[in-house]
């Protein structure tokens, strides 16, 4: 069957393929940063024809630009370098929220081909980042290595398809490479993600990766194919969880070799509450659905959100946090199910009434003991700024018997 489908059941009870995207392919869920952006990115290589450190795709100043974006001005190609397919004038939309020098610093590390790390609280946009980073340094952000409890040194480095290896012995065809020995290769950005994840021992492998820029194939001695080098460009950019379960130790050798960058939570409300409704709204046209949740519902879920967060109301009164991360990413999350039960369930209730359980059930993720803490905060900030008079508060106050006593 093609991926050009009529949808439904097909015969034999086989469920029918999607229909396709718009060039032939079959639809994604999620489009890789380099696909979704291909546009700007295409743009951004003829804007800036400045030099580029070996390998790259874009100058660092492009690449700044691409994460960030152009702060709502249109960028103009120059008349001599219009050409098909790309617009004269260009806005690049801000990608990852947040200082820009901090974007600034990460590009500098892998301009110099060194190992950046990121690390921060869960849901902070480290992956994102990374991924934004690798698609406009060097068109790829494919190449990545997930870390976990069960990774192993192969999935670092390389492995064998056994079938070939029984028949013919150990060759290049036999050798089946991790996603780093690809980038290396051909000189790109690899990514590991949760780095922490993997046991030291097996994180140790990135060590000699990074130091001499090469992998040792022993089972290929006396061929050309006993050591990859790394081509110019590669480099690795890693993400790494502050506050988890199950997370290993880095060893100090490992560390030395990676440029770290904390990334911290978005320090400003407005700009947190209209991520949330980009991101919400996005998710939400991609299966064709308007969002419909007013700004002033936003506000107030992003304010809750940061209030039980940092353990400290926008007034300054304490607030008790509970243990779970109140992070952007469940933000947006809860923004896109109220989205999604405004488009679907329209009239049944207002949406405002659906905010009270949906914070609970975030609140609840770490210790289910946790509740108490919301329901502190709703009889202390949410109550006080009802008692001052602000609607919508009013309105949540009488949403208190949504929350256990
Ligand atoms: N500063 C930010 N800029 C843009 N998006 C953000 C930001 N912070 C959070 N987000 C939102 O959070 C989502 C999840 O981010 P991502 O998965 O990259 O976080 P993470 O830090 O890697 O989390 P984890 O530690 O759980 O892996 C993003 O897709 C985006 O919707
Ligand atoms: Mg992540």
């Amino acid at each position: 069957m093609t991926a050009t489908g009529t949808g439904g059941e097909a015969a034999g009870g086989r469920v029918a393929d999607p229909p396709g995207g718009p060039n032939g392919s079959a639809p994604r869920q999620v489009d890789p940063a380099e696909h979704a952006f291909a546009g700007e990115l295409a743009f951004l290589a003829v804007l800036d024809d400045g030099p580029r450190p070996p390998g790259w795709r874009l100058t660092p100043r492009a690449v700044v630009t691409f994460v960030a974006g152009s702060d709502g001005r249109e960028l103009e190609l120059p008349k001599a370098a219009r050409r098909d397919g790309l617009p004269a004038r260009l806005a690049i939309g801000a990608k990852f929220v947040g200082e820009r020098a901090l974007v600034e610093r990460c590009v500098v590390t892998l301009a110099g081909e060194r190992g950046l790390l990121l690390v921060g609280e869960p849901g902070t946009a480290k992956s994102m980042l990374s991924e934004l980073l690798s698609a406009a340094v060097c068109g790829t952000s494919e190449l990545v290595v997930q870390g976990t409890a069960g990774t192993t040194e192969d999935q670092l480095r390389y492995g064998w398809n056994y079938a070939l290896l029984l028949a013919h012995g150990p060759s290049r065809e036999a050798l089946v490479p991790s996603p780093i020995l690809t980038a290396m290769r051909s000189g790109v950005v690899a990514r590991v993600e949760e780095i922490t994840r993997c046991l030291p021992e097996v994180q140790d492998a990135l060590v000699s990766i990074l130091s001499d820029r090469r992998i040792a194939v022993p089972e290929l001695a006396g061929t050309p194919d006993a050591a990859v080098h790394a081509a110019p460009g590669f480099t690795l950019v890693a993400t790494a969880n502050l506050r988890d379960r199950g997370v290993s130790e880095m060893s100090a050798a490992l560390k030395r070799r990676f440029n770290f960058e904390v990334v911290g939570p978005i320090p400003d409300l407005a700009a947190e509450t209209a991520l949330v409704r980009r991101q919400a709204k996005a998710t939400l046209e991609r299966v064709a659905t308007p969002f419909a949740v007013d700004d002033a519902v936003l506000e107030a879920l992003v304010t809750a959100f940061r209030d039980l967060r940092s353990g400290r109301s926008v007034e300054g009164w304490d607030v008790e946090r509970p243990s779970t991360v109140m992070s952007t990413a469940e933000a947006v999350a809860v923004a896109t199910s109220l989205g999604l039960a405004a488009a679907y369930f329209p009239g049944d209730r207002d949406v405002l009434s659906l905010l009270p359980s949906h914070l609970l059930g975030v609140v609840r993720k770490d210790d289910p003991a946790d509740g108490a803490k919301l329901v502190g905060y709703w009889d202390g900030a949410v109550r006080r700024r009802a008692e001052d008079g602000a609607r919508l508060w009013r309105r949540l106050w009488e949403l208190r018997d949504a929350l256990p006593d």
